[in-house]
């Protein structure tokens, strides 16, 4: 991915996760990530954060469902629900949507064919399974769809780390 050889070098990786609602899926990533960095006292290199495309449960901590499946992975949801904004494009190096409903928002809020080139749907980096080409909105489903997620973000994360520090500095 050109995108990714592109930080080659950089001493930080700024990466944003969006979903739809930005309190189940982007929150539970964002969490993994911080936790998978954390891992690797790598805490220096990497900014994380996330945010919805949708604006109805800004200010809301993530789904009690998402706390509740997180926790017994060891995973405190901490974060507080935002909207994606225009000038996320120029913040983060990598914005990473969970399905195609998320990537073609995030195509329409972009300016440049910079920005554009910073999206990278969350399941290239998935390898667990050839089922899923997208993270499925865990929302109107029951604890599956929750484990799913978690399973599919947890494998998909532990990628993103290695390959991204493969690359920058
Ligand atoms: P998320 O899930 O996009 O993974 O945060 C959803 C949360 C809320 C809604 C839809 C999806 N909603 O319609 O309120």
């Amino acid at each position: 991915m050109d995108i990714i050889n592109s930080l080659k070098g950089k001493e930080k990786v700024r990466v944003l996760f969006v979903c739809l609602g930005n309190i189940c899926r982007s929150p539970a990533a964002d969490g993994i990530m911080r936790a998978i960095v954390e891992e690797h006292n790598d805490g220096e290199r990497w900014e994380i954060d996330s945010a919805g495309t949708g604006g109805y449960h800004v200010g809301d901590l993530p789904d009690s469902r998402m706390r509740i499946h997180a926790r017994r992975r060891g995973l405190e949801l901490t974060h507080v629900c935002r909207k994606v904004r225009v000038a996320d494009f120029d913040d983060f190096d990598l914005i990473i949507p969970m399905d195609a409903s998320n990537e073609s928002n995030l195509h329409r809020m972009a300016q440049t064919i910079e920005h554009e080139a910073k999206i990278i749907p969350m399941a290239k980096f998935v390898d667990m399974s050839l089922r899923y080409d997208y993270i499925p909105d865990p929302y109107y489903e029951g604890a599956e769809g929750f484990e799913l997620v978690l399973d599919l973000l947890q494998n998909g994360c532990a990628n993103l780390y290695e390959i991204v520090s493969k690359v920058i500095k």
